[in-house]
This record gives structure tokens, C-alpha cells and sequence, in this order.
């Protein structure tokens, strides 16, 4: 069976401001088969890639990266944003519009060594996901690939992560 998943992702105009075109995965998720649709075909290139944990940012990447690893019995680590994280951290800035943000993991989340998805719902610049990448190999984790929903193609965001593996369901 084939799930045309696009048809599952609302477009809103102007949102979150003017000129932007917002993407929006939850009819995907709130639709059983679509969700599971996707998430299988993440499953099975996290299984080409012998992955042996997961990691996704805050938020919309734990909504992606846990059902993969509960479908390969392996760990998720989730990136989180300042002041979530009740343990010692590693630290990643990233490049906002205007300014800057920071990621965090706990620094016993990866194992070094560990072959590590990174993934979330949607590559846009690239920054969140270029963060997440930083903070696994600060730990000594390998990243073995990226894996997405959707990529927002114009804005450019696998320049900035040009040496790893990307995969993604759809493209904008
Ligand atoms: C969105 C999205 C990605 C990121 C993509 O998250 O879920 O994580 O932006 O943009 P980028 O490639 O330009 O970094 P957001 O920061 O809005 O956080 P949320 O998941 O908590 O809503
Ligand atoms: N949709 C959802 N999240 C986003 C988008 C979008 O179009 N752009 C940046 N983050």
C-alpha cells in the first residue's frame, strides 16, 4: 500500500509571519495509518543504517524520533531546549533570524561509539538540526544519518549539513 503522506501536511499562509508558508505534519500524525506509514519508512533506513540510538530536538522531533526507536527496541535521547535538562549537559548554539539559541543533551546520552539517527519533523535552515549533530559527536557519537518528514528545499538547509546522509519523505 502507498500513502500519498502530502496530503496529509496543511499549508497555512502567513504563519508563523507574513510571507512565510507553514508546513504543518499533525493531520499526519493524527491520522493512524499516515503516521505509521511515515514512521516505517524512517524505520527502515534508520535499519539500513544500523543505528543504535536516537536523538531529535525539542519538540517536534520526539514526536518523530520515538516511535522509530520503540519500533527498533533502541534508545531515544531527547535534545532539549535551556533549563529542561536536570543533569550535567553539552551545549550547541544555533542561528536564529534574528540571534541566537542553544540545544542541550545529557552528557551520558550517547555512548561513544554509538552510530546515532538524528532526526525531527522538518529540515528548514538547517540550524536545529546542524545543533542536534554538534551535540552527538561532542559525546563521541557517530552520526550515521538525518532523517525528516519534510525538507523545505529553498531554504537551503542540507548546505549545512552536506557531509552527512540525508533522508526525507517530502520535499517543499
Ligand atoms: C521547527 C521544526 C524544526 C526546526 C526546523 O522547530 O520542528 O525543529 O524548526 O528549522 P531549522 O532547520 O531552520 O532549524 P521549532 O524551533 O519551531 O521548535 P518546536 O519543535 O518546539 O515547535
Ligand atoms: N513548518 C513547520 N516548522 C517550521 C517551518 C514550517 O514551514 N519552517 C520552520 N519551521
Amino acid at each position: 500500500m502507498t500513502i500519498d503522506l502530502k496530503k496529509y501536511v496543511a499549508t497555512v499562509p502567513d504563519y508563523p509571519e507574513p510571507g512565510v508558508m507553514f508546513r504543518d505534519i499533525s493531520p499526519l500524525m493524527s491520522d493512524g495509518e499516515a503516521y505509521r506509514y511515515a514512521t516505517d519508512q524512517l524505520v527502515d533506513y534508520a535499519r539500513s543504517k544500523n543505528v543504535d540510538m536516537v536523538v531529535g530536538p525539542e519538540a517536534r522531533g520526539f514526536i518523530v524520533g520515538c516511535p522509530v526507536a520503540y519500533e527498533l527496541g533502541i534508545g531515544f535521547a531527547p535534545a532539549r531546549k535551556e533549563g529542561k535538562l536536570p543533569r550535567e549537559t553539552v551545549k550547541a548554539t544555533y542561528d536564529l533570524e534574528y540571534g541566537q539559541s542553544a540545544l542541550y543533551l545529557h552528557k551520558d546520552a550517547i555512548k561513544p561509539g554509538q552510530r546515532v539517527l538524528v532526526t525531527d519533523d522538518l529540515l528548514a535552515t538547517g540550524g536545529t538540526i546542524g545543533a542536534t549533530i554538534d551535540l552527538v559527536e561532542d559525546l563521541g557519537g557517530i552520526v550515521v544519518g538525518t532523517a525528516f518528514i519534510i525538507e523545505l528545499k529553498d531554504l537551503h538547509g542540507r548546505d549545512k549539513i552536506k557531509d552527512y546522509d540525508i533522508f526525507s519523505l517530502m520535499e517543499f
